[in-house]
């Protein structure tokens, strides 16, 4: 089976208003017509995935939500289902984001159950993993991951159906990342808890001047990027870090 592309993912989080957001798609589109050796996506927040969608045209660039909700309908003020995000244009979801886990206090089981909301819904999910600083200095980072992918990600996973973004919560719009040897050492573990030719992305901190170093590792599948991914010329280097 031929290993499948990279897939460099763009995260933007609770940013951009409606023109800045249509720009930014558009400018990433129009890279997208060119030459380009990685798969590539967009999370917008909720309120620019139907102008975003409609931006990026037949770009070939994927469309994401950056969440959703377990149920498919229903009495949820705020919350937005996977269903929904299907019929704005996407075909992912990101699921289980540190800042959901953390600032929203999102169990594994709430994940788990996105995850198969998600796939209910035929979109891909990204499922998001990753330890602490705390925890990585005691030396519990690939106990805490492991743990993480037990209990968020179903059985029912597959290659196609399953991405998984391994995003070092100390590492997330901190400039920081871990060396080389740990990626390698968490992405093999994370290898060996899912379904094999599912992708495992990089993320956290990613930017053009780490990002081919990153990109060259075997066992990184990608990158989720954050804070560069709101630029379109570094969101862009970023993919042509893909060798
Ligand atoms: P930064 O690239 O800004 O560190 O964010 C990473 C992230 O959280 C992507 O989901």
């Amino acid at each position: 089976m031929p290993e499948p592309k990279r897939l460099v993912a763009g995260n933007w989080k609770m940013n951009l208003l409606r023109a800045e957001g249509i720009a930014l798609a558009r400018a990433v589109a129009a890279e997208a017509r060119g030459a380009h050796r990685c798969d590539l996506l967009v999370c917008p927040p909720f309120t620019l995935l139907a102008a975003v969608a409609d931006a990026l045209g037949d770009s070939g660039v994927a469309l994401g939500g950056q969440d959703c909700h377990a149920a498919p309908a229903g009495a949820y003020t705020g919350c937005v289902s996977a269903e929904m995000l299907k019929d704005a244009g996407c075909g992912h979801a990101i699921v289980g984001h540190s800042e959901r886990r953390h600032a929203c206090g999102e169990s594994d089981g709430d994940v788990r159950a996105k995850t198969l909301a998600a796939w209910r819904a035929g979109l891909v999910a990204i499922v998001c993993v990753g330890e602490t600083r705390a925890e990585r200095e005691a030396g519990r980072a690939i106990d805490i991951v492991s743990a993480q992918l037990a209990g968020s990600v179903p059985g029912e996973a597959t290659a196609a159906n399953l991405v998984v973004a391994y995003e070092p919560v100390w590492a997330i719009g901190t400039g920081l990342t871990p060396t080389n040897e740990d990626i390698v050492e968490i992405h093999a573990a994370i290898r060996g808890c899912i379904p094999a030719g599912a992708r495992i992305l990089y993320g956290g901190s990613v930017n053009p001047k780490n990002a081919a170093e990153i990109l060259a590792l075997a066992e990184v599948g990608g990158a989720l990027v954050g804070g560069a991914s709101l630029k379109a010329q570094d969101f862009w280097a970023i993919a042509q870090a893909c060798g």
